[in-house]
């Protein structure tokens, strides 16, 4: 063989220099934007990214519990042309994937929510702006992302939650959705390690990262000061030193303690009475508190633990699926998130009966990684996953992966239970 021929074979590229170029094109999986987005950030911001609640038994379960179905193809189905779009509130979207809310999301990233915007934008998948967003309402719709959703926090102060709400409506936002899982905040323990507490304790070990971490803050620093626009600073009581200027921004209060911890049924009531679109609920919310969620007029439930960062031990958020899918029928749609990292497992979550999954993570590790190139890469490896997934199933779009279902997605610890079924006579 001649030296030629070899160069040929082997085809070596050069050298990628732009460095968000270069991490898009070496991300193969969520894993590899993960791992990315470790290397650029302080270990403080990125644990707060990647932890979960105390132990993390809930964050890992929502692995372990994706990872306990197995496949059973059909074969010899014409799978040239998936149709991967569903229908979501009266309106088409070309694969079952949403982006969750997540706070302080410009602390990844000083390009932040405008940035997951403008890189959700082209495929108008939905994207939920958080209550404690570092950007505002009315900044993010004037990206004009075409399918926005606000998140709702209720706060005490009932007054200013119905003006969060009226804004989101008046900035022309499809879609609110409750938190019901966050009335008291989670024990995120990697971030009391580390100091990222209200106020800041950073300790040495954290303070000496950051400084191995330059080019992280130079943006920052660069960058308007990280704050939450969505909601009004309160006065801090007299003799509190907490609400001074920090490291974090203008005013690191610790907005959590504002969120109304006695929300209840008739609060939910009330909500929908504020607001006259798709109202969805988000929490590990089950069969029986969905009917009655329906029951009051609420259209979605999204079924998630919030990523195993509240409550540790829930239930995994795929367990819930099938039962409320089962209570409710058809009349609200499922979103299901916490713990999705593969299109796999969005095929999964289908055919256990969700409409569409959303992911918090996935697309933070991006934005960190790579800024809103990042999000973009997030976004298309797990749509290209699930295309690559259906057809493997031998399945030619969602309708049908969802008629076929229980063929065609099995539990691991029996596969044959399903042919068992099938042969059982018909009583
Ligand atoms: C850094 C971070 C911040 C979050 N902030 C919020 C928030 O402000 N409001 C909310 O409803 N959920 C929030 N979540 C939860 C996400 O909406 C979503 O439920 C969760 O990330 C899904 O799990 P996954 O990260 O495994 O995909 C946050 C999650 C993360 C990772």
């Amino acid at each position: 063989m001649r030296l030629s021929e070899v160069r040929d074979l082997i085809r070596l590229q050069p050298p990628e220099l732009d460095p968000v170029k270069r991490v898009v094109a070496r991300s193969h999986s969520i894993e590899d934007l993960r791992q990315a987005a470790r290397r650029k950030l302080p270990r403080a911001v990125f644990d707060y990214v990647d932890g979960g609640a105390d132990a993390e038994i809930t964050m890992a379960a929502n692995r372990s519990a994706l990872e306990r179905w197995v496949f059973q193809p059909q074969i010899l189905h014409d799978v040239s042309s998936p149709d991967l779009s569903v229908e979501l509130f009266g309106r088409r979207m070309m694969a079952p994937l949403g982006l969750s809310p997540t706070g302080y999301t410009r602390m990844m990233n000083p390009a932040g929510e405008a940035g997951v915007a403008m890189a959700s934008a082209p495929t108008g998948l939905p994207y939920a702006l958080s209550t404690v967003g570092s950007t505002s309402i009315e900044d993010l719709a004037a990206t004009g992302h075409p399918r926005l959703w606000f998140q709702l926090y209720p706060f005490r102060d009932r007054g200013f939650t119905r003006s969060l709400v009226e804004r989101a409506a008046r900035a022309g936002y499809e879609a609110l959705e409750v938190a019901v899982d966050t009335h008291v905040a989670g024990n995120r323990a990697r971030d009391v390690h580390n100091g990222l507490t209200v106020p800041p304790q950073l300790r040495v070990r954290t303070v000496l990262d950051i400084g191995r971490h330059l080019a992280y803050w130079t943006a920052m620093v660069r960058s308007p000061m990280l704050s939450f626009p969505n909601v009004v600073p309160e006065p801090a009581p007299e003799g509190d030193e907490t609400g001074g200027s920090g490291p974090w921004g203008e005013s690191v209060v610790d907005i959590s303690a504002r969120f109304d911890p006695s929300v209840d049924w008739d609060d939910l009531y009330e909500f929908r009475q504020w607001w006259s679109g798709p109202l969805l609920i988000k929490g590990p919310v089950g069969p029986d508190d969905a009917v009655r969620a329906v029951e009051m007029g609420v259209d979605g439930i999204h079924l998630s633990n919030h990523g195993g960062r509240q409550l540790d031990g829930v239930v995994a958020t795929i367990d819930l699926v099938r039962p409320v899918r089962e209570a409710v029928g058809e009349r609200a749609v499922i979103l299901m998130d916490s713990g999705v990292r593969h299109g796999a497992d969005i095929a999964v979550a289908l055919a256990r009966g969700a409409d569409i999954c959303t992911v918090g993570r996935p697309y933070l590790y991006g934005l960190a990684a790579a800024g809103p190139a990042g999000v973009r890469r997030a976004i298309d490896l797990l749509v290209e996953q699930f295309r690559r997934t259906v057809q493997l199933l031998g399945v030619a779009s969602v309708a049908e992966l969802r008629q076929h279902a229980d063929q065609l997605v099995l539990e691991r610890s029996r596969p044959e239970a399903v042919w068992q079924s099938l042969e059982e006579p018909a009583r």
